[in-house]
């Protein structure tokens, strides 16, 4: 049976992480969230030492690691990561990671190989433009970059983070900017792509309004 692919791009704070796990489990597909391949980067680097600037350690580095799927994070040469990965020092880390070639062609493979062995809803900024450019669903999540900043800020708030919003909001802009301007692989809509903006939207309205895209797809209602 031809696996089912489904990819959930937009920007930080778009809702996509939640909104895609939850698709995930509806469906009873597999969950891949690139975005911590990226993060596991910068995590490993600055654990090994490795100057996050210097493209070619930091390629090499992505090129020796192995990444499998676990509900909670992810396994990264055997070793499980979760919160550690999600601090904004990673974050920014990662952001500047996403930008190098060499990487991002790594990791796009290794994301490639990963649907190629089931059916996956993934989540990123270019999987439905390159990754899965054959994705049977794909949507493209937005939300105001008020409404980003207070999700991540409330985020952060409940698990006892102090954060000041105007400061993140401020990073989350610098790193829209990063990833729509970057020359490789920018965050874009794929013109096939459904537009569905957050704002508004609770997590279950987005959640539904993708699975009739998916049930539509696979010919039910
Ligand atoms: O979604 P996130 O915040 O966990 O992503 C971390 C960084 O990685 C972010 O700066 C965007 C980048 N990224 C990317 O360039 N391509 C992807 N497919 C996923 C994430």
């Amino acid at each position: 049976m031809k696996h089912l692919q489904i990819a959930i791009d937009g920007p930080a704070g778009a809702g996509k992480s939640t909104v895609a796990r939850q698709v995930a489990g509806r469906l009873g597909l597999s969950y891949v969230d690139t975005g911590a391949m990226y993060r596991a980067i910068a995590w490993k680097a600055l654990r090994e030492n490795l100057d996050v600037h210097d493209e070619e350690a930091i390629t090499q580095l992505a090129e020796q690691l192995t990444f499998s799927l676990h509900p909670q994070g992810i396994i990264v040469n055997g070793l499980l990561l979760k919160e550690e990965i999600r601090t904004q020092e990673i974050s920014a880390l990662a952001s500047a990671i996403a930008k190098m070639p060499g990487v991002r062609r790594i990791l796009v493979n290794k994301q490639q190989e990963i649907a190629a062995r089931q059916s996956v809803v993934m989540d990123g900024r270019d999987i439905g433009t390159h990754v899965l450019p054959e994705a049977d669903v794909k949507v493209f999540l937005t939300a105001s970059i008020e409404e980003r900043a207070f999700r991540r800020y409330k985020e952060l708030k409940a698990k006892g983070i102090d954060v000041n919003l105007d400061q993140l909001r401020e990073e989350i802009k610098h790193r829209d900017e990063n990833d729509r301007t970057r020359k490789y692989a920018p965050l874009e809509q794929a013109k096939d792509a459904v537009l569905i903006d957050t704002t508004d939207l609770s997590i279950e309205d987005i959640v539904e309004s993708i699975m009739q895209l998916c049930r539509h797809k696979m010919g039910g209602e």
